[in-house]
């Protein structure tokens, strides 16, 4: 059974090792360069934990089999500015690859916008161009483009937003990505 839950400071290791294999899988040297890389988002998970909180939260999917219990999802939001007011941004929404496409990444957005739409009307997040899976899952939640950009590294990303306001239901049937 998978339960979706807020996370509290001693889960934040587990996140970061869910987040880094999500963001970077790989075996072989991958795997030992993703050892690295977990260690520092551990660092910006509690950096955020502390600064950022009461305005910061991360929501969990959570297995439980038996007596044990395994993060298999996340994400996170917190407040920016954003075009010209400060709002609800979400990041690092991350599902364990062995447990895609059973919902879980549909139910932290819900998760999300549940615990946010009575205080906010617009949550904003950012997109790779070339991440076709989140893309998808984002449309068919209601984001929609408002602005394209470019990261440090020079990718295309895009800035999505969905007004909390509009109530507009999970889209049962695929949108095909333009962007
Ligand atoms: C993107 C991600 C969070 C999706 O999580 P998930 O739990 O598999 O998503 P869901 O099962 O809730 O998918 C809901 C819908 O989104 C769309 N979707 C999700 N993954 C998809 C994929 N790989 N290809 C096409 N559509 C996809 C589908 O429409 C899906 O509905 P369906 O399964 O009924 O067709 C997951 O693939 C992931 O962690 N990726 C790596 C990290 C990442 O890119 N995060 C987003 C950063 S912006």
């Amino acid at each position: 059974m998978i339960e979706i839950r807020a996370a509290e400071i001693t889960d934040l290791p587990s996140v970061a090792q869910l987040v880094a294999l999500s963001f970077h899988p790989g075996s072989g040297w991958q795997a030992l360069w993703r050892s690295f890389i977990q260690l520092g988002i551990e660092q910006d998970l509690r950096d955020r934990w502390q600064r950022e909180r009461p305005h910061y939260h991360c929501w969990l999917a959570v297995l439980r089999t038996g007596g044990s219990a395994l993060c298999v999802g996340s994400v996170e939001v917190q407040l920016r500015e954003l075009r010209g007011q400060p709002s609800p941004y979400l990041s690092n929404l991350a599902v364990h690859p062995d447990y895609r496409r059973r919902g879980i990444g549909r139910r932290l957005l819900e998760t999300v916008e549940t615990h946010l739409c009575s205080t906010y009307s617009n949550l904003y997040l950012h997109v790779l161009a070339q991440n076709q899976a989140a893309q998808q899952l984002y449309a068919r939640c209601g984001f929609e483009v408002v602005e394209e950009g470019f990261t440090f590294w020079g990718e295309r990303k895009l800035l999505l937003r969905k007004s909390l306001a509009s109530d507009r239901p999970y889209s049962p049937s695929p949108i095909s990505s333009s962007v």
